[in-house]
């Protein structure tokens, strides 16, 4: 239940106020983890079919809370209120098509690496599943589905839908810092510089020195990690590639034991919310800040198009965003702060 929760709470940041006020949604801003993958140390990092079926999944949930087909809210006076605690609850947004796509109603954003788009694309298969016949004037309507001579035709895979999915280019496109702002920032470099003589980095650095040294035989010998930066400034990486391990290498995943993989899992939570999520510089938490300002933005051009565009806004991408956000948001520090001093998990 873990990675459902912290994706509930993380898409409903931004509705929470829209649907409480008013109870009727007239726009939403999701961001969205990547699936489970192949590591980052590998060649060439895939998305798994474990990853697209958890994307699956979470795009079967956002359509069964937003694009939900009952009487709209705002017509019912019988006090159907939405409850933001529970993704399980609707929140239909107004006059959003249900079943045919309508590309001109959404907007989806994605960096160009393989996985996060193939995600993007997963998500999109349980958000606007295939349908047979239906005829959208998104889609042209029932004139473009039929020929002259009378036959429907369908669209192939028993009706699959085409979305269109932005693919932003770190290298290529300014707008790639709006899903990704620290990863080709040089401040945000530069100020990493130091990292391990920080104070939280550099007490993590000493005290899990020996846990990561005794990994090593068993796990790291045959990865292409050296002995030598088997250490916490690489925490993410070594996380990311025992997690992989543990869940689909069998000859490795009994290898570990208890208690091991959640300890590698901390202190990667540690290194990233040390790295984005300090506030002693604003640049440190640049990923979160410019996730934010996408995120206001996309939700002023629905306002602006009178809620006809930007109904439903996806952004997909990957975690550092979301550990700088939960800082600057100080949800690191609230309530629910266990759940925000982790990494997201895959598909969140
Ligand atoms: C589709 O377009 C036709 C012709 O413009 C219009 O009469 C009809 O109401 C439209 N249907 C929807 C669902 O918008
Ligand atoms: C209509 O035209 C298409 C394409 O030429 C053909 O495959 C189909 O059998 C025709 N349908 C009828 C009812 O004649
Ligand atoms: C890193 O530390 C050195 C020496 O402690 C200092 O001169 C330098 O300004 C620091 N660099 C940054 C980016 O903080
Ligand atoms: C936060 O970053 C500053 C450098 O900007 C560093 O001096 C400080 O030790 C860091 N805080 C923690 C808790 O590591
Ligand atoms: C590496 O780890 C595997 C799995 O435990 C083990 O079978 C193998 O002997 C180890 N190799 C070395 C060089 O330690
Ligand atoms: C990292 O260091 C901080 C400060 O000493 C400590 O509170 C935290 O528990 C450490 N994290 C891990 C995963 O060891």
């Amino acid at each position: 239940m873990a990675p459902l929760s912290t994706a509930v709470l993380t898409t409903l940041l931004v509705t929470t106020s829209l649907a409480q006020s008013t109870e009727r949604v007239w726009s939403s801003v999701a961001w969205i983890l990547y699936g489970d993958r192949t590591p980052l140390l590998s060649d060439n990092p895939t998305l798994t079919p474990l990853g697209a079926q958890q994307l699956l999944s979470q795009g079967t949930a956002l359509r069964n809370r937003y694009l939900w087909k009952s009487t709209p809210v705002d017509s019912d006076s019988s006090g159907d209120n939405i409850d933001n605690n529970d993704l399980n609850d609707i929140a239909p947004i107004h006059a959003i098509e249900r079943n045919a796509i309508n590309n001109r109603q959404l907007k989806a954003m994605t960096t160009t690496d393989t996985y996060t788009l193939a995600s993007a694309m997963a998500f999109f298969q349980g958000l606007y599943p295939p349908i047979t016949q239906a005829i959208s004037n998104a889609t042209g309507g029932l004139q473009a589905a039929t020929l002259a001579n009378g036959t429907i035709i369908n669209y192939p895979l028993d009706g699959y839908q085409y979305p269109h999915i932005q693919t932003v280019s770190r290298l290529f496109n300014p707008n790639s810092i709006y899903l990704d702002g620290s990863s080709h920032c040089p401040s945000f470099l530069q100020a990493m510089m130091n990292f391990s003589s920080e104070s939280t980095p550099s007490s993590n650095l000493s005290s899990s020195s020996s846990f990561y040294a005794s990994l090593y035989p068993r796990i790291f010998n045959s990865s292409s990690l050296p002995l030598n930066q088997l250490d916490f400034r690489q925490a993410y990486n070594i996380y990311d590639y025992a997690s992989y391990q543990h869940t689909h290498n069998p000859a490795l995943s009994d290898q570990f034991a208890e208690g091991e993989l959640p300890r590698l899992r901390e202190l990667a939570s540690s290194e990233i919310r040390s790295r984005h999520g300090n506030l002693s510089l604003p640049i440190r938490s640049i990923a979160g800040r410019t996730l934010a300002t996408q995120t206001r933005s996309l939700l002023l051009e629905n306002i602006r198009s009178a809620g006809y565009t930007n109904k439903l806004n996806l952004m997909f991408t990957s975690f550092e965003p979301f550990m700088a956000f939960f800082a600057l948001a100080k949800l690191d520090a609230g309530a629910s702060r266990e759940l925000f001093r982790e990494l997201p998990y895959p598909g969140g």
